[in-house]
């Protein structure tokens, strides 16, 4: 279908194609190595991102573990940085650039207070001027492409997303992700696609639709709608890693995929609590606890899986709970 075209972005050196423009939303909390690996087996060739990292920190030193965990990503990865100071994110990039990033993606949508209150997130959208600073500079500095996360503006009096998205693209900025509602707004109401298509008229750029698709049929409701270039899923991949590439092939074949059943859903829970066990220990657990939460839902008996998982006091009381669910299947 016409609406899946590849995206190309010229770089500033360094070009990247989005051979799939169906994209992972960045998710703290939830988009760590381990989730995208999850979602790579479903769709191999899209664009994933980290979790938004602290540029200040990464400037410093620390938290670089999500930067050097990019060597073991088996596909495309946008790092996604925030902060407020230009130079802290030329630093935090520069060292992104170098443990391997596919692009560099700049945060000014995230709506959490102690991240706006210091100036970074979503405050940048109440401050044109120093974002485009900021994408300036850091495009400049680097050679992989420059992208932007972008909301509606910080509430609806004073947002005016075209000005702002199009400062952005005279800054440098590579391809401008639009989440559909204001920071104000937060999580309620509804994303609005109108708001996106009219931004994506008056762009250059490659204009990426965001909120509230969970499922094929909204994905290609929001493309025809926005006539952006490609969408991004975060909460409905929650727990359900193959979502992305089942939104993939069924807009490409045009025909239903089928949804992982009980049994998948168990055996992908067992492994993802596996592999968070040994790269984070015994803490593992508790990350996984929302992962199987949220994965271990419509089919029979999930509810009463659920309360198990939830009161399983260590890794292996989890794992026999699993695994005697599973005899249920042969
Ligand atoms: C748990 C959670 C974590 C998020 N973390 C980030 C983040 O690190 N960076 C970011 O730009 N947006 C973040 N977002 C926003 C999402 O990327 C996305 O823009 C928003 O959820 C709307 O898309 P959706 O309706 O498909 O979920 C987060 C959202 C949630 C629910």
């Amino acid at each position: 279908m016409e609406i899946l075209t590849p995206i190309y972005l010229p770089g500033n050196g360094i070009s990247r194609s989005l051979n799939c423009p169906i994209i992972q939303s960045p998710l703290a909390g939830v988009s760590d190595q381990v989730f995208r690996s999850f979602v790579r087996r479903w769709s191999p060739n899209a664009l994933l991102f980290t979790e938004m990292v602290n540029a200040k920190s990464l400037e410093l030193g620390h938290g670089e573990q999500k930067v050097t965990e990019l060597s073991e990503e088996n596909g495309p990865i946008g790092v996604q940085l925030f902060d407020h100071r230009p130079d802290s994110m030329v630093e935090a990039a520069l060292k992104a650039e170098s443990a391997g990033a596919f692009l560099i993606d700049i945060n000014m949508g995230c709506p959490v207070k102690k991240i706006a209150k210091k100036g970074g997130g979503s405050a940048l959208l109440k401050e044109p001027e120093l974002a485009q600073k900021i994408v300036k500079k850091v495009s400049q500095a680097v050679s992989i492409p420059v992208t932007v996360k972008i909301r509606l503006g910080w509430c609806e009096a004073t947002s005016d997303p075209i000005s702002f998205s199009l400062g952005l693209q005279d800054a440098g900025a590579q391809l401008i992700t639009v989440h559909g509602r204001t920071r104000r707004q937060g999580f309620s109401g509804k994303s609005d696609w109108l708001a996106i298509s009219k931004i994506k008229r008056s762009m250059d750029i490659p204009v990426i639709a965001n909120g509230d698709i969970k499922n094929s049929q909204d994905a290609i409701k929001c493309l025809q709608m926005t006539k952006a270039d490609g969408v991004m899923i975060g909460r409905a991949s929650m727990g359900a890693p193959w979502l992305l590439g089942q939104i993939y092939e069924e807009i490409k074949y045009q025909k239903p995929f089928k949804t992982p059943d009980a049994k998948m859903k168990i055996n992908l829970c067992i492994e993802h609590l596996k592999l968070l066990l040994l790269k984070k220990g015994d803490h593992g657990l508790l990350i996984a606890r929302k992962h199987m939460n949220w994965t271990c839902r419509d089919f029979e008996g999930a509810s009463v899986l659920r309360q198990k998982l939830v009161r399983a006091n260590s890794q292996y009381e989890a794992i026999k709970i699993m695994e005697e669910e599973l005899l249920k299947f042969n």
